[in-house]
């Protein structure tokens, strides 16, 4: 594990290519871990800093910087679970407590939870489709280097990150939307393989 990188400063010569076997094999075998496979111990603040300064290293088409993290810890992850289950009452009037707990318990299945925003610039000269595309680019960058740092994650959306009243929680502007809770924590249980795209059946090669 790299201990000492230092984040480079604007203008410092940087490798073209980093040849690496492990970075090969991460990819290789990137496998998301459900967030109900998830516990304790996250990435304490050092390393969390670090995933999220490689998550904004997103490639950025004009340096827009369409994006932003709203980070959940500790007991802001109850508090939140508040929120999700106040708004699921709101819409399931009647339904069990039991039900209503799940959505209280939400954020709790992860350490560390990060709400990333896409947040897009209408007026600026890059398209908002690209904007859009680097919101998504920054999840996976995150989901990367928390593998790389020795974490588990997953990516989600689930039915809050398309809801008014929690996007408000997240003083979230009308133009802003939700690219990703990126849960990330430690795996209690190893993932299978998922059935991938068969490469054939995706790509056209014109040579
Ligand atoms: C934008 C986005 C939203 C997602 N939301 C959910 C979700 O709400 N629930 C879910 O089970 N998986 C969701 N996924 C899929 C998982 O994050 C994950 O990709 C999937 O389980 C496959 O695992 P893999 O990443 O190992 O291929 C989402 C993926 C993306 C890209």
């Amino acid at each position: 594990m790299q201990k000492s990188l230092k984040t480079p400063e604007f203008g410092a010569p940087l490798p073209a290519a980093c040849p690496s076997d492990e970075a090969v094999a991460l990819l290789w075998r990137r496998r998301s871990t459900p967030a109900d496979f998830l516990s304790a111990p996250g990435p304490d603040s050092e390393t969390l800093q670090k995933i999220l300064t490689i998550a904004a290293r997103a490639p950025d088409h004009r340096r827009v910087v369409p994006f932003r993290f709203v980070v959940f810890e500790g007991e802001a992850r109850a508090e939140f679970g508040e929120t999700l289950a106040d708004a699921f009452k709101a819409d399931n009037p009647g339904v069990e407590e039991s039900r209503i707990e799940i959505e209280r318990n939400r954020f709790l299945r992860a350490p560390v939870v990060v709400a990333v925003i896409s947040s897009i610039n209408a007026a600026h000269k890059t398209p908002v489709w690209e904007q859009t595309l680097t919101a998504g680019a920054v999840c996976q960058n995150m989901l990367v280097a928390a593998s790389a740092f020795g974490f588990a994650a997953q990516w989600l959306t689930e039915w809050y990150a398309f809801d008014d009243r929690i996007n408000d929680a997240l003083s979230m502007a009308a133009d802003e939307n939700i690219a990703g809770y990126i849960y990330i924590g430690t795996a209690k249980e190893e993932p299978r393989e998922r059935a991938r795209p068969i490469l054939e059946d995706i790509v056209t090669w014109r040579r």
